[in-house]
């Protein structure tokens, strides 16, 4: 795959910054934030040749959607899927959490299609609304799934919290999610960051606190990447108002992003 640059996912950072100032600082299922990201994501995805979907669904009287996008060519009958929630919490923007999963795959939905790709597979992005809820938007696109069509989802990688910084010295804590392990998933990011020189941690307990709770449940074969350390580590502003673009480092948007670009380009052929 191309490599990807940091000016692009900190591009996409800033417009979602700018959507929670517009909506006293935060991006949450209902508010004008959460609105202005699925407009967005719509628009970015359609622009770049996407066959784009917008799922709009209800939690508790609050308005949510799921946007689903797909680079329509190859084997519709074997998906490979990524998905990243668009939404924050009410106490804050959510530019680690998870802006930081959603600008990762914009720039490598641009990557795929500036690259004219022809995979073998279908791939598939997923931007999940209400997953502060309770993984609600990614739990309500498997649940409404047509028939057969959770047995073409070859694999699911999820993106929640890529962009982490240096703490109190502390290096980013590159990590990959436990299910990996058994399924092989991990493999294509693993040998990614081996190239990179950076050692990961191979077996993050997710808890199921995200979005591929609902894949696994299903029977699809999961994993992901994040840059916490464990979910006792999840940065000084996670879930706080302070998760803006300073809480973001670059070069970990970099290295999200072109993790995400070697492991959806091998495995979707
Ligand atoms: N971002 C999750 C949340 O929204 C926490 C989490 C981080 C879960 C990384 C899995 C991996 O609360
Ligand atoms: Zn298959
Ligand atoms: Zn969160
Ligand atoms: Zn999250």
């Amino acid at each position: 795959p191309p490599v990807i640059t940091a000016t692009v996912p900190m591009a996409h950072l800033s417009k979602l910054m700018e959507f929670a100032a517009a909506s006293s600082n935060t991006r949450v299922i209902g508010s004008a934030g959460f609105t202005a990201t699925v407009s967005y994501l719509q628009a970015q995805l359609a622009g770049l040749g996407w066959t784009t979907t917008v799922q709009n669904f209800t939690v508790r009287g609050k308005k949510a959607a799921n946007v689903v996008a797909e680079w329509p060519y190859g084997d519709a009958g074997h998906v490979v899927m990524a998905g990243a929630h668009s939404d924050s919490v009410a106490a804050g923007p959510g530019i680690n959490d998870d802006g930081s999963g959603v600008a990762a795959l914009l720039a490598n939905a641009a990557a795929i299609t500036q690259s004219n790709l022809r995979p073998a597979k279908r791939i598939r992005f997923g931007f999940w609304g209400a997953e502060e809820q309770g993984d609600v938007g990614s739990s309500y696109y498997v649940s409404h799934l047509a028939g057969g069509e959770a047995a073409k989802i070859d694999a699911y990688l999820n993106f929640d919290m890529v962009g982490n910084k240096v703490e109190n010295g502390k290096a980013v804590g590159w990590s990959l999610y436990a299910e990996g392990q058994s399924n092989g998933l991990n493999a294509p990011f693993q040998s990614y960051f081996a190239a990179q020189g950076i050692t990961v941690n191979p077996s993050l307990d997710t808890d199921d606190r995200s979005d591929h709770a609902a894949f696994k449940n299903a029977g699809v074969d999961v994993t992901g990447v994040s840059s916490v350390r464990s979910l006792n580590e999840l940065g000084a502003c996670y879930h706080k108002a302070c998760d803006n673009l300073t809480d973001v480092d670059q070069n970990s948007m970099v290295l999200a992003s072109n993790a995400i670009a070697n492991a959806v380009w091998s495995l979707a052929g």
